[in-house]
């Protein structure tokens, strides 16, 4: 483990993509739905000063220096992230911010924590890039202290909404950035995971979040060219995808998907 602002890793199991993954996170946060669930995550693990939290899955680092901000330096703020060069960033950002933070390389599915070792957990946007997203909230249970607080934000990429473009295409694509063998329907789920791992007063809150034309194609045209080459369609989904850069070009690119906050409490022990 690794002590204040030191990232003490070896090595990236994922390797490059870094700076791809970097600009794609720091574009996300800049939409206003995502800054204000964000907040409303911050406001559940509240109160912030003299406690221990984990941001799981912490990616730039961004939000946990946030966090560590919010609590005046007094609480220990844990940033965990699967990639070396995510937490490398994290470590930059949080001496720009002038913040504390811990940072760790490991996964979601299997936390190098002790039990019963933080008093609130946050984990935004990663539960969807695990195969088994139940496991993953067990695991936030066991390191959760009695009475912690999980706040999950994911999304459920199988309520994207697209305009223009054919709808009997633009349906068969939806389904494909759904089932790319990730949980990127997650979202959905997440009450009902919650309430499977033992966690009580549950709350669950969906929103939308918009995508602008480039965002919605750094994300999602590797899946959408892979979902061709399964279909043998490449024409109709050329010309799909052509329509909708002509409608941004007009300004007529309209695109969204669904996500939900669920937030739960590790009951006592009885
Ligand atoms: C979409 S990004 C979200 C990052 C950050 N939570 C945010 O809201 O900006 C997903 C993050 O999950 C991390 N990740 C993916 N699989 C992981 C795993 N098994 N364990 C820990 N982190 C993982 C990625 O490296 C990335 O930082």
């Amino acid at each position: 483990m690794s002590s204040a602002n030191d990232v003490t890793v070896s090595g990236d199991p994922q390797g490059a993509g870094t700076d791809y993954l970097l600009r794609v996170i720091d574009e996300i946060e800049k939409i206003p739905q995502i800054k204000k669930y964000r907040k409303k995550s911050y406001d559940f693990l509240e109160p912030l000063t003299g406690k221990s939290f984990l941001d799981a899955g912490c990616g730039s680092g961004s939000a946990l220096c946030e966090l560590a901000s919010l609590g005046g330096n007094t609480s220990q703020m844990h940033g965990l992230d699967i990639r070396r060069g995510l937490l490398e960033e994290a470590a930059r950002r949080a001496e720009t911010a002038r913040v504390k933070i811990r940072l760790t390389q490991g996964s979601v599915a299997d936390l190098p924590f002790d039990s019963e070792n933080f008093d609130g957990i946050r984990c935004e946007r990663t539960v969807s890039h695990l195969q088994s997203p139940i496991a993953v909230i067990k695991e936030f249970v066991r390191v959760l202290k009695p009475a912690g607080k999980l706040v999950v934000i994911d999304v459920d990429a199988d309520t994207a909404f697209i305009s223009p473009g054919n709808l009997n295409v633009t349906r068969r694509m939806v389904s494909s950035l759904a089932d790319n063998g990730m949980s990127l329907t997650v979202g959905r789920d997440l009450p009902g995971l919650f309430k499977m791992c033992g966690l009580v007063d549950i709350s669950a809150e969906s929103f939308v979040i918009p995508h602008s034309y480039e965002l919605f194609k750094s994300l999602y045209e590797k899946t959408v060219l892979e979902a061709i080459s399964r279909e043998g369609s490449a024409s109709e989904v050329g010309v799909w995808w052509e329509a909708l850069k002509e409608a941004d070009d007009a300004g007529l690119f309209f695109m969204g998907v669904t996500a939900t906050l669920v937030s739960g409490t590790k009951g006592l022990p009885s």
